[in-house]
C-alpha cells in the first residue's frame, strides 16, 4: 500500500521528518523507494537532469505522463507526485483541472504541484474542489527563471520575506497538502514550517522544515555542477565513466569473457 497523502501531516504533527527525492524513470523509482524514500517527485527537473535542456520552461504534458508513468510502474509503496509543466496550469482552472487529471489518470500520480503564490491559488482550490490533491512551491520558481531572473535565493529582505509568508498562508487556504520552499533563509522557513498546519518540505532552506528534498541526479553526483545547497551523496558519474571504460578497454583488447555478447 503507498503512503497516504494524509500521513503527511501526521508526521509533522508527531515532527518526525520526512525524505522527497526526485525520480523520472521506474528504475531509479525502485531503488529510492527500496532506499526507504517516502514520496517521489516526478520534477519538471527531468527538464535539466535528464533531458539536456537549460531550464524546466520546455518540458511538456507528454512527457511528464511518460515519466509519472515510469515511476509508477517501478514503485509500489511511495506516494507519487507530478510537477505540472509550464502553462499547463496557469492559463485557467479548467484548463489546470484537465491537465492535472490527466497526469492522474494516464500517469498515475497521487498528485500534482504547481509553482507560485497568490497568483495560482484560484487554480489550486479548483483542483482541490475536483479531488485532485496540490503540491505548492514557492520561493525559487524554476518556471518563472526568466522573471525572477535566475535562480538565486529568494526571501532575503523584508519585503520579500513578507511576501512569501502572505503567499503560503493564501495557499494554505486554498486546500494545498504540503509546500515545497525552495531557496530561502533558514530562519523564514523555520517560521513558516511553525506557522503553517500543513507540512514544508525545504530544499535550500535549511533544516527546520518537515521534510526535506532534493534532486536525485544531484543527490547521485550524475552532474558536474550542483546547486550550492544540494549535496552529493555518491558519485555515480565516476562509476559510470569507469564502467564504460573498462568496457571499452575490455572490447578493444578483446581481453575478457565479460565483453563477448553471443
Ligand atoms: O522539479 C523539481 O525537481 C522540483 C524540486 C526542486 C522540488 O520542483
Amino acid at each position: 500500500m503507498r503512503v497516504r497523502i494524509s500521513q503527511l501531516k501526521d508526521r509533522k504533527q508527531r515532527r518526525e521528518k520526512f525524505a522527497m527525492l526526485t525520480a523520472y524513470d521506474a528504475t531509479i523509482g525502485r531503488l529510492l523507494e527500496r532506499a526507504g524514500v517516502d514520496v517521489l517527485l516526478v520534477g519538471d527537473s527531468v527538464a535539466t537532469a535528464v533531458l539536456g535542456y537549460e531550464t524546466t520552461l520546455p518540458v511538456t504534458l507528454e512527457v511528464m505522463i511518460h515519466h509519472t508513468a515510469a515511476v509508477m510502474r517501478g514503485t509500489e509503496r511511495a506516494l507519487v507526485i507530478a510537477d505540472m509543466p509550464f502553462l499547463t496550469y496557469q492559463v485557467s482552472p479548467s484548463e489546470a483541472v484537465r491537465n492535472a487529471g490527466r497526469l492522474l489518470k494516464d500517469g498515475g500520480a497521487a498528485a500534482v504541484k504547481i509553482e507560485g503564490g497568490r497568483s495560482v491559488t484560484d487554480v489550486a482550490r479548483r483542483l482541490v474542489d475536483v479531488g485532485i490533491p496540490v503540491m505548492g512551491h514557492l520561493g525559487v520558481l524554476p518556471q518563472s527563471v526568466n522573471q525572477q531572473s535566475g535562480y538565486r535565493q529568494r526571501g532575503g529582505d523584508a519585503r520579500e520575506a513578507d511576501l512569501i509568508f502572505t503567499d503560503a498562508l493564501a495557499l494554505q487556504d486554498a486546500g494545498v497538502f504540503a509546500l515545497v520552499l525552495e531557496a530561502i533563509p533558514a530562519d523564514l522557513a523555520a517560521k513558516l514550517t511553525a506557522e503553517l498546519a500543513v507540512p514544508t518540505i525545504g530544499i535550500g532552506a535549511g533544516p527546520d522544515c518537515d521534510g526535506q528534498v532534493l534532486v536525485s541526479s544531484d543527490l547521485l553526483g550524475l552532474h558536474d555542477r550542483i546547486p550550492p545547497f544540494a549535496r552529493r551523496y555518491a558519485n555515480l558519474s565516476e562509476v559510470i565513466v569507469n564502467a564504460a571504460r573498462a568496457f571499452v578497454e575490455d572490447v578493444r583488447e578483446a581481453s575478457s569473457s565479460r565483453a563477448r555478447t553471443d
